[in-house]
């Protein structure tokens, strides 16, 4: 399956996905290209050292025109034959036009357990709302912020003393398991989408993990 990485940022998600590919965890993934909307960005560079054309299509060009924005996207990306579309970190949202060129075909990892706290700089919020348990969802995207079909999710516990530093960075370790493990499941095509529930095909998990639950504070004195 042919796959285009869309970063914003650092691209520590987008290197979880190559280390991956490296290990011969996602079989059948062709990393094709990284886009950026934004020039500075540390994905570009680490797509490039890994052997993965990176281009920029900057968002700030389009002004006020989401559309425009959104047609130059499909046209890049266009040569590659994408079937996929990865958003690691991508700050920007995705609307009808590009959603209509990748139907199904385009999912996002989120630094929290959603629907709580869907947008931007999530971490704050969570640790103002005082949150015992935060996470990381994949999931597809639909024409909403962060609202499409999850795909999976990872709990961690909110530790007193967190500040969004370490919070994040805890969070982020969770991303770079379920992400790799989402894509690969894509990959295989054992993603089955009905409505807005995902079933994984022929999932075998271990009795002890169908019966975990993830409690914190933990039970007892
Ligand atoms: C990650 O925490 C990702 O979940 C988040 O941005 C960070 C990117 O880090 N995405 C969003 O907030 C999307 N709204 P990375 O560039 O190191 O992968």
């Amino acid at each position: 399956m042919k796959l285009a990485v869309f970063c914003s940022g650092r691209g520590s998600n987008l290197g979880a996905l190559l280390d991956a590919r490296d290990k011969g965890a996602l079989p059948g993934a062709e990393f094709q290209v990284v886009v950026s909307d934004a020039k500075g960005a540390g994905a570009l560079n680490a797509a490039r050292e890994r052997g993965v054309p990176a281009l920029v299509v900057p968002r700030s060009a389009f002004h006020a025109n989401q559309d425009g924005f959104e047609r130059r996207l499909i046209e890049v990306l266009e040569p590659y034959g994408i079937e996929l579309v990865i958003l690691a970190g991508f700050q920007r949202v995705l609307g009808e036009t590009f959603l209509k060129a990748y139907p199904q075909r385009v999912v996002n990892i989120h630094p929290a357990l959603l629907p709580s706290f869907p947008g931007h700089m999530v971490w704050g919020n969570e640790l103002e709302y005082g949150v015992k348990l935060a996470g990381a969802t994949a999931h597809f995207v639909d024409p909403g912020v962060d609202t499409g079909p999850v795909i999976i999710q990872g709990a961690v516990p909110v530790l007193p003393g967190d500040d969004v530093e370490a919070l994040s960075e805890r969070i982020l370790k969770v991303e770079h398991r379920i992400y790799p493990q989402a894509v690969a499941w894509l990959v295989s095509g054992r993603v089955e989408l009905k409505g807005r529930t995902v079933a994984i095909k022929d999932l075998d998990p271990s009795p002890e993990e169908t019966g975990a639950s993830f409690i914190w504070p933990p039970l007892g004195k």
